[in-house]
């Protein structure tokens, strides 16, 4: 079932989610529709938070990033490998140099800005079927999951950016959170009110 997402200014996008059981029922249904609900949305990646569940979950599928042709064919093969669920995750170690990307989030449309992260991570996580994992990400993929391990602390990329950029976004932000922007799948606003 496709969901709507919660847009900006919605008090679930700034709570620290709560751990789950990975095999209980509506766990897994909630996993189904949240694949659902980001593919529909043409995501790369979404959080349980984003869909109102304040649960430690999250799920990203890099692959659209595969078509940049500055990657190697290994990276390449790499992102579109990389289709996965993360549940109860934790970033056990980020290492690196800092570098920037260009950030956006379905709970933001039309709001892009340049975040640093560290470039590799350690999460430990479970999947679907609950086996304990921990695993080494790097580049466009690291950086995903740092995005959405964000949303389960209740932080969000524009939490990350300057005082100076945040304050030249502040009008499209609070338009977001009223609902008065226009964007193709759906969303829940905050602040909506019928006229
Ligand atoms: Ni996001």
């Amino acid at each position: 079932m496709i969901l709507p997402i919660v847009a900006y200014g919605n008090p679930v996008l700034k709570k620290k989610a709560q751990e789950i059981d990975p095999l209980a029922d509506e766990v897994q249904e909630l996993i189904d529709d949240m694949w659902e609900t980001m593919y529909n949305a043409n995501g790369v990646g979404l959080a349980a938070p984003q869909i109102g569940k304040s649960w430690r979950i999250f799920i990203i599928d890099p692959s659209p990033f595969a078509a940049d042709d500055s990657l190697s064919e290994v990276e390449k093969k790499e992102l579109e490998s990389l289709k996965q669920t993360f549940i109860n995750p934790e970033i056990l170690e980020q290492v690196g140099d800092e570098w920037n990307f260009e950030e956006g989030c379905l709970s933001i449309p039309d709001v892009r800005e340049d975040v640093f992260r560290k470039p590799e991570i350690l999460l430990a996580y479970q999947d679907r079927q609950g086996n304990e994992k921990e695993e080494r990400f790097s580049g466009v993929a690291a950086r995903v999951i740092q995005h959405e391990h964000d949303h389960i602390e209740g932080v969000l990329f524009t939490d990350r950016i300057s005082a100076l950029k945040k304050r030249l976004i502040k009008s499209k932000l609070s338009a977001i959170s009223k609902g008065k922007i226009e964007v193709d799948y759906r969303m829940k606003f905050p602040r909506y009110k019928k006229k």
